[in-house]
C-alpha cells in the first residue's frame, strides 16, 4: 500500500445524498445528484470521476458546507454539516481571486480571516508560492497573470489555511503538462507530509490514479456512484514514480471502461432530468 497514515476514522461523510435545483425557465426540477453515499477517512485521498454535469461540483459544494443538499446529509468527524466549517477548505473549479488584491494577498486571504498576525501570514505566503514558482509574481495582480498561474494561486490559497480537509475541484485543468507535473508532486506531498484529508475531482484519469488511494466513478446525471476502485500502489507522495509502474495503465484502463457504462447510463436518466 501506500505508507499513507490513513486511519478508520471518517473524515467526511456523504450519506444518502440527493441534490435537486428548483425549476428554472422552461425546465423541469433538475435533479444533480441522487442517493449518494460514500466516505473519505482520514488521510486518504479519493477522486471523483465522472462525465460533466453529472454533479461532482454540487458534491463539493455540498462537503464544504456551502450548499445544504436536498435529502440526506454531509458530515465532517461524525458531525453533520450545517455551513462552512473551519476544517475543511473548497478550491472552487473557477479560481475566483479577488482582482484589487496582489498574489500574495489572496493566497493570505483565508489566514486574515482567521486572524493570523501579518508577518506570520506574509511568511506563509511566500512559503506556498516559493513551492508553486510563483515566488516573483507575489506583487502581481491576478489579471497580470496566466489562467494556469492563477489556479496556482487558487490552490496555493487553499494550502494555506492548513484546513484538515481539502476538496478539490480540477485544480490543474488550466495549468499545461510540465507545470501539472509539478504541481501534482507538490501536492501530493503536502497531502502525505501533513496527512491531510483530500477529496479531488479530476478529468484526467492517469492523475486520479497517480495522486489518490481510491477513485469513485459516478454515472451520469442524476449523478450516483457507480463504482469504486482501490488504487493498490506505493508510494502516493510520489505521482512520478506511480506514473512509471505499469499498474497504472490497468487502472486507467479500468476506469474508462467504468465510464463508458457512466455515459451509457444515459438512456436511465427519467425525462424529468435529461438535458
Ligand atoms: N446552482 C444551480 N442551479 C441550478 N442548477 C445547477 C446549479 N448548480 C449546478 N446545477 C446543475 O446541476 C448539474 C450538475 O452540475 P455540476 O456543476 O455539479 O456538474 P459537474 O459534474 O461538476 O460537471 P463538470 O464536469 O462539467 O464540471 C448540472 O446540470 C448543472 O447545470
Ligand atoms: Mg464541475
Amino acid at each position: 500500500m501506500s505508507g499513507s497514515p490513513i486511519s478508520d476514522v471518517r473524515r467526511l461523510e456523504y450519506r444518502n445524498v440527493t441534490m435537486r435545483f428548483a425549476p428554472t425557465r422552461g425546465r423541469d426540477v433538475l435533479t444533480a445528484v441522487r442517493g449518494v453515499s460514500f466516505s473519505v477517512r482520514d488521510g486518504e485521498v479519493v477522486s471523483l470521476i465522472g462525465p460533466s454535469g453529472c454533479g461532482k461540483s454540487t458534491l463539493l459544494s455540498i462537503g464544504s458546507g456551502l450548499t445544504a443538499p436536498s435529502e440526506g446529509e454531509a458530515c465532517v468527524d461524525g458531525a453533520r454539516l450545517e455551513g462552512p466549517n473551519a476544517e475543511v477548505a473548497l478550491m472552487l473549479q473557477k479560481d475566483l481571486l479577488l482582482p484589487w488584491r496582489t498574489v500574495a494577498e489572496n493566497v493570505m486571504l483565508g489566514v486574515e480571516i482567521q486572524g493570523m498576525p501579518l508577518p506570520e501570514r506574509k511568511q506563509r505566503a511566500q512559503e506556498l508560492l516559493s513551492n508553486f514558482n510563483l515566488a516573483e509574481f507575489s506583487n502581481h495582480y491576478p489579471h497580470q497573470l496566466s489562467g494556469g498561474m492563477r489556479q496556482r494561486v487558487a490552490l496555493a490559497r487553499t494550502l494555506a489555511v492548513d484546513p484538515h480537509v481539502l476538496l478539490l475541484d480540477e485544480p490543474f485543468s488550466a495549468v499545461d503538462a510540465q507545470t501539472r507535473i509539478v504541481l501534482q508532486r507538490e501536492l501530493a506531498q503536502t497531502l502525505q507530509r501533513a496527512g491531510k484529508t483530500a477529496l479531488l475531482i479530476t478529468h484526467d484519469l492517469a492523475e486520479a490514479v497517480t495522486l489518490s488511494d481510491r477513485v469513485l466513478v459516478m454515472s451520469r446525471r442524476p449523478g450516483t456512484i457507480i463504482d469504486e476502485i482501490t488504487i493498490d500502489m506505493p508510494q502516493r507522495d510520489n505521482p512520478i514514480a506511480r506514473r512509471h509502474d505499469p499498474k497504472v495503465n490497468d487502472y486507467v484502463a479500468r476506469l474508462m471502461d467504468r465510464l463508458d457504462i457512466a455515459h451509457a447510463s444515459l438512456d436511465q436518466v427519467p425525462a424529468g432530468d435529461a438535458a
